[in-house]
């Protein structure tokens, strides 16, 4: 008997979940049913819903991103990127400059979105979703210009390796170079002047950054490791589908419509 009572309790009580749950079906003014279906992208995504989009980046690392003669106009390739998309998507874009170990953290509060030469990661990707990817790099070496002792990523062993804090060469340096010194600065082209005074024995940074940092500074030279490649995409705010669909869309539109190749052969190619 209070078998059969417990059986009807869970029934009822089941009954009474369905009720509740059927009558939350959303409905619009009419009384008329409303989906997800129905409603736009802009609606579903807050940042889409603005004019201006709210870019973070960090203006050390040329070619992608660098600062203007006058000190705080960014420009380099990045920057011409995420206009590109911003145009297409019909919003303005506004940039944030930051510390680079600052921007992930960053995204969903002082910024909408990130662009900085940033590689996708499984770490990062706890965090942060990722756009579509738009460039391969490497991680290279700097050394001064008449060292004969570096000639390889091995030769990094046991050596005094500057970086720039928080990025993937970082990692690499602290987890993956024997014995190495690993010395953080949150300026990269700071890490090329202690390199020239004989303060670190390398540099460790992305190939094009390395490239520009050294025809930029005087008696170093770039050496290619045998490191795995990275690829470069814009973060985004965990969850927002239809932002990432809509970047993703016009990142699309700009390489077709022959913008993307017209600023890598600008700011990249140019400089090699
Ligand atoms: N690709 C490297 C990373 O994601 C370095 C990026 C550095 N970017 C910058 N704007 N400082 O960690």
């Amino acid at each position: 008997m209070k078998k059969m009572r417990k059986v009807l309790a869970v029934l009822m009580i089941l009954t009474l979940l369905v009720t509740v749950f059927a009558g939350c079906k959303k409905q619009d003014d009419n009384g008329k049913e409303t989906g997800t279906t129905e409603s736009t992208a802009a609606e579903t995504s807050p940042i889409l819903q603005k004019d201006v989009i709210v870019v973070g980046t960090n203006a050390e690392f040329p070619p992608f991103e660098y600062l203007l003669d006058d000190g705080v106009t960014p420009d380099g390739f990045d920057m011409a990127l995420i206009k590109a998309i911003g145009e297409k998507m019909g919003k303005e874009v506004k940039i944030e400059n930051m510390d680079f170990d600052a921007i992930l953290a960053a995204i969903g509060n002082k910024v909408d979105i990130a662009i900085a030469g940033l590689t996708v990661d499984e770490e990062r990707l706890l965090q942060v979703d990722f756009s579509d990817t738009y460039f391969t790099a490497v991680q290279s070496i700097i050394v001064k210009e008449n060292d004969d002792t570096i000639k390889s990523a091995e030769d990094l062993k046991g050596k005094k390796i500057g970086v720039q804090l928080g990025t993937t060469g970082d990692l690499i340096a602290t987890d993956d170079i024997e014995g190495a010194t690993v010395e953080r600065y949150k300026k990269a082209i700071t890490a090329v002047l202690d390199l020239l005074n004989g303060r670190i024995d390398a540099v460790l940074i992305d190939s094009a950054t390395a490239k520009a940092l050294s025809a930029a500074n005087k008696g170093t030279k770039v050496i290619e490791g045998d490191f795995e490649p990275e690829h470069y995409a814009i973060a985004l705010p965990k969850g927002d589908t239809a932002l990432k669909d809509s970047i993703n869309k016009a990142l699309k539109e700009v390489k077709e419509d022959g913008t993307f190749d017209e600023l890598l052969e600008k700011y990249i190619e140019s400089g090699e």
